[in-house]
């Protein structure tokens, strides 16, 4: 097997993610502000060919796993043969796609006939009205049809639900329920700061909290599952439930200590951790003919200045204070 890139502690980077558009067709509170962020122009984007490329270079260096992120990569006209191609490329076994699920439900048979292996779904609200205002946009029913035929595509459909207080904070014993009958891995998801989405200390509910308000209702019938080694998530279920769920503790407890991933941002930065804003343009240095030997030093370089782990939030306060925007990032790439 190829070796992978290894930084200076030792984690091996096995799984790319790559954001194939900026834009989006809705406007989450927690992600952008409601005029949408700056776009940049459309020569500054990857062209398929590019991405391409480095797939097979990330590849021949040892990623396995690829996730198609966004903004919205549905957006993305191509985005079926993306992932045709993605999924033939040596060395590639997974191909993921997180998605917002609005248009999903019509891709979804030929992106399964592509090769997609894995597909999350973002679904803050059960309820429509509060589904528009976390979304700033209609839409619950298309998400929903998506989630549903998700299920019948995929052995397993994770559902993504970020939690903001006062907003759907008081649903997640619902969401809960849902697992009870469905076979859905519901990852209830800690508030993060990024790309311009104002995040308000007051607006952040924790993992600590959130599995409090579980135990509440379900007590000795909560199980922990094995999380597996580079899982984001910390996984549970209730007994003798179909599905399960999980919480994904970025800001409380960090799982940077095991992190696999790098990312790709639309127009061709590579970004070797979600926060920071540390990124090397891997689309000028193609642009500028690089070799791909030439590509893996420079990644390599990047990779060599990964940092340990971010800042985390605790007890209502971060443990390094993101003021110079060093520790969160700006950009709408998750
Ligand atoms: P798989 O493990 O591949 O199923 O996906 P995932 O859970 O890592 O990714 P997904 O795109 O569904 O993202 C879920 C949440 O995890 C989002 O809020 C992401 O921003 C967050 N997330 C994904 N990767 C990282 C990471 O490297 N660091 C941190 N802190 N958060 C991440
Ligand atoms: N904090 C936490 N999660 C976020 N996501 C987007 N912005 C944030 C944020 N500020 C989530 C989306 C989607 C996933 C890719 O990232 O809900 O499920
Ligand atoms: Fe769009 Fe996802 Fe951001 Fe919501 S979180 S605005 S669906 S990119």
């Amino acid at each position: 097997a190829p070796t992978p890139f290894f930084d200076m502690y030792m984690r091996p980077h096995n799984y790319l993610r790559i954001s194939l558009t900026e834009k989006c067709n809705f406007r989450c509170l927690y992600c952008m502000p409601a005029e949408g962020i700056p776009l940049k122009p459309s020569e500054k984007m990857l062209k398929n060919e590019e991405i391409f490329r480095l797939v097979k270079l990330f590849a021949k260096n040892g990623v396995d796993k690829v996730r198609l992120t966004g903004g919205e990569p549905t957006i993305r006209k191509d985005l079926v043969d993306i992932v045709d191609e993605i999924s033939k490329t040596d060395g590639i076994k997974q191909v993921g796609l997180t998605t917002n699920g609005l248009i999903l439900h019509r891709l979804l048979p030929n992106l399964v006939n592509a090769g997609l292996t894995k597909i999350n779904i973002s679904i803050d609200s059960l309820n429509r009205e509060k589904f528009a205002k976390m979304t700033r946009r209609d839409g619950f029913e298309k998400v929903w049809r998506s989630i549903t035929m998700a299920q019948d595509y995929f052995p397993k459909v994770k559902l993504n639900v970020v939690v903001l207080r006062n907003q759907n904070d008081n649903e997640i014993l619902d969401f809960i329920k849902l697992t009870e009958t469905q076979n859905l891995d519901i990852r209830f998801i800690e508030f993060m700061p990024f790309g311009g989405n104002e995040f308000k200390n007051s607006n952040f509910v924790g993992y600590n909290e959130m599995l409090s308000k579980i135990i509440e209702k379900y007590g000795n019938a909560i199980e922990k599952l094995d999380d597996s080694k580079n899982d984001t998530t910390k996984a549970y279920k209730i007994r003798g439930s179909v599905g399960q769920f999980g919480f994904i503790t970025s800001m409380s407890n960090h799982f940077c200590n095991t992190c696999n991933r790098l990312r790709i941002t639309a127009d061709g930065n590579l970004k070797v951790c979600l926060h920071g804003n540390s990124e090397v343009s891997l689309r000028d240095r193609i642009r500028n003919g690089d070799s791909d030997e030439d590509l893996e030093s420079v990644i390599q370089s990047a990779v060599n200045r990964k940092k340990a782990k971010h800042a985390e939030f605790r007890n209502g306060q971060f443990t390094k204070p993101p003021k110079s925007s060093n520790d969160f990032n700006r950009r709408v790439t998750t």
